[in-house]
C-alpha cells in the first residue's frame, strides 16, 4: 500500500515531476526504428512522458525527435515537409534540423539573421536494436548510450514488437514482479495437460511456495532478485531475475536459451507502450520465429496499422465464457492479453495503491516501488541515479540452475550468478 502522494509520485512522469525527472536521466525507447523507415520519410507523432513530439529522419537517415509544435506560432509540425535535411513547417516555411536548429526562416526579411536565435526543442536520439532511443533530460547530464547485451546480437537473434497499453506504465511493470498471478491468470483448468511446455504449476508457483531463501539486492541498474527453492526430487533450484531502472523487466518465462524483456514506456500517465523483446545468443530456429511472428500466443495479433492488440479493452478482450467455464482459467486466448485485461483496469488506468491489501507474495512489487521512489526522492535532493552512468551494469540476464539439495543458499546463488552474464543458458524448466 502506498499513500496517495507516493502513488502520484510513482505514476506521474510529465515534465517537472520527480519520476518524470528520473526517467529523463535514462536513454529510453521513443519508437520502433521501422516507424521512420528511411531518409526523408513521413514524420510521425510521438507522445512520450506526456510530451508531444515529432519523429523523422533527415536526408542522411539520421533520426530526430523534436517538439510537435513550431516555435513561430505553434502550428503542428506533423504536417511538415521533410526535405533536404530538415522538417519545414507548412504554415510559414520555417525549417528545423534534427538538432533543433532553425536552418531557414523564409517568411520575413530579418529571417536570415533571426533564424540563428531560434531553436525548437530537440532530444538526442540514435538508432540501435530496432529502436530509436532518446534522452530527454538536461544536456549536461546526458549519460553514455545503453549497452544491453541484446543490442549487440544479430537481427535473427532478436524479436521485438510494440504494444499500446491503456494504463499507467507502472501497473504493467508490476505484472512482471508478481509470482503468484501466473498460476491463476495464465493457467488452464487441466494445467496444460496436453501442452506441458506451457505449464506454470511446477515452474513458477511451486518454486515460490517452496522457497527457502530470497533476497533483493540493490544494484547500479536496479534490483537483482535471487531466490532458492526446493524441488520435488530433493534438489534445489536457484533463480535470478532483474528489475532494470527505470521500467524494464527481465520477464522470467522463457528459456532454455531465450531471454525476455518487457520495457514499459509512459506515453502519458494513463497509457504506455510495451516493447516486448525475446533474444538469444543463438539464432532463432524457424519454428521459434514462426511462433513469435504468427503464433499469436506470445505476441498477440495486432489491428493492422496500429499497436493495439485485436483482443483489447474495447471488445472485453474477446473473452470466451464457454472456454472459461470448461478449459481456460480466463477464457482469454493470448498470454499477454490475459495480463492486459487485468492490468489495464485496476480501479481504472492508474491504480489507487492506497486502497490495496498486499500479502507476502506481493513483496517483489513492494521492492520495485521502493527502488523507484527512493531514486526519485534522491534525485530531488541532488543525488544522481547510479544506472545511467554505468550502462555495462545492465549486461545481465535471467538465470536458473539446479543444484544439490545440501548446497548452501549462498553457493546456490553464486552458481546461478555465474550464468547471468554472457552466452550461458538456462536449464530448461522442468514441468
Ligand atoms: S507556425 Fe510554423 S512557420 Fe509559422
Ligand atoms: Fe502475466
Amino acid at each position: 500500500m502506498l499513500s496517495v502522494e507516493e502513488n502520484d509520485m510513482l505514476t506521474q512522469t510529465g515534465p517537472g515531476t520527480p519520476m518524470g525527472d528520473l526517467f529523463r536521466r535514462h536513454w529510453i525507447p521513443a519508437l520502433l526504428a521501422e516507424e521512420i523507415p528511411g531518409a526523408d520519410c513521413t514524420p510521425v507523432r510521438v507522445q512520450l512522458l506526456s510530451e508531444n513530439l515529432i519523429a523523422f529522419r533527415d536526408s542522411d537517415g539520421k533520426p530526430g525527435l523534436i517538439d510537435a509544435y513550431c516555435p513561430h506560432r505553434g502550428a503542428p509540425l506533423f504536417f511538415g515537409r521533410n526535405e533536404e535535411c530538415g522538417l519545414r513547417c507548412v504554415y510559414h516555411g520555417w525549417k528545423f534540423d534534427v538538432n533543433g536548429n532553425c536552418v531557414d526562416l523564409p517568411n520575413s526579411p530579418e529571417g536570415e539573421t533571426y533564424k540563428d536565435k531560434v531553436n525548437i526543442k530537440a532530444y538526442p536520439s540514435f538508432d540501435k536494436g530496432g529502436i530509436i532511443w532518446t534522452y530527454m533530460g538536461p544536456a549536461d547530464k546526458e549519460p553514455p548510450k545503453p549497452t544491453f547485451e541484446w543490442l549487440e546480437v544479430g537481427e535473427n537473434q532478436r524479436y521485438l514488437r510494440k504494444y499500446w497499453l491503456r494504463c499507467n506504465y507502472f501497473q504493467a511493470v508490476e505484472g512482471d514482479y508478481d509470482p503468484s498471478h501466473a498460476y491463476f491468470l495464465h493457467s488452464t483448468l487441466d494445467n496444460n495437460e496436453g501442452n506441458p511446455g506451457r505449464r506454470f504449476g511446477a515452474g513458477v508457483f511451486n518454486s515460490f511456495l517452496n522457497r527457502t531463501f530470497a533476497d533483493y539486492i540493490d544494484t547500479d541498474y536496479g534490483i537483482m532478485n535471487v531466490a532458492v527453492s526446493t524441488t520435488a526430487d530433493g534438489q534445489q533450484q536457484a533463480n535470478i531475475g532483474h528489475f532494470y531502472m527505470p521500467s524494464y523487466s527481465s520477464a522470467g518465462i522463457a528459456g532454455p536459451d531465450v531471454f525476455s524483456s518487457n520495457m514499459r514506456i509512459p506515453i502519458d500517465d494513463e497509457s504506455c507502450y510495451m516493447y516486448r523483446l525475446r533474444w538469444s545468443y543463438n539464432p532463432f530456429t524457424d519454428a521459434q520465429s514462426a511462433e513469435d511472428k504468427y503464433g499469436g500466443y506470445t505476441y498477440p495479433e495486432q489491428i493492422p496499422g496500429t499497436f493495439l492488440a485485436v483482443e483489447n479493452k474495447d471488445n472485453e478482450y474477446l473473452i470466451d465464457r464457454v472456454a472459461q467455464k470448461n478449459y481456460s482459467f480466463t477464457g482469454i486466448k493470448a498470454f499477454p492479453v490475459q495480463d492486459l485485461a487485468l492490468v489495464e483496469d485496476q480501479w481504472g488506468p492508474r491504480a489507487h495503491r492506497n486502497l490495496e491489501r498486499l500479502v507476502s507474495s506481493d513483496e517483489s512489487i513492494i521492492k520495485v516501488r521502493r527502488r523507484l521512489l527512493d531514486a526519485a526522492r534522491a534525485l530531488m535532493e541532488g543525488q544522481e541515479p547510479s544506472g545511467p552512468s554505468n550502462p555495462d551494469s545492465y549486461r545481465v540476464h535471467t538465470a536458473r540452475v539446479t543444484v544439490p539439495g545440501d548446497m548452501s543458499a549462498q553457493d546456490a546463488i553464486e552458481a546461478a550468478k555465474s550464468r547471468m552474464v554472457g552466452p550461458s543458458t538456462w536449464e530448461a524448466t522442468k514441468a
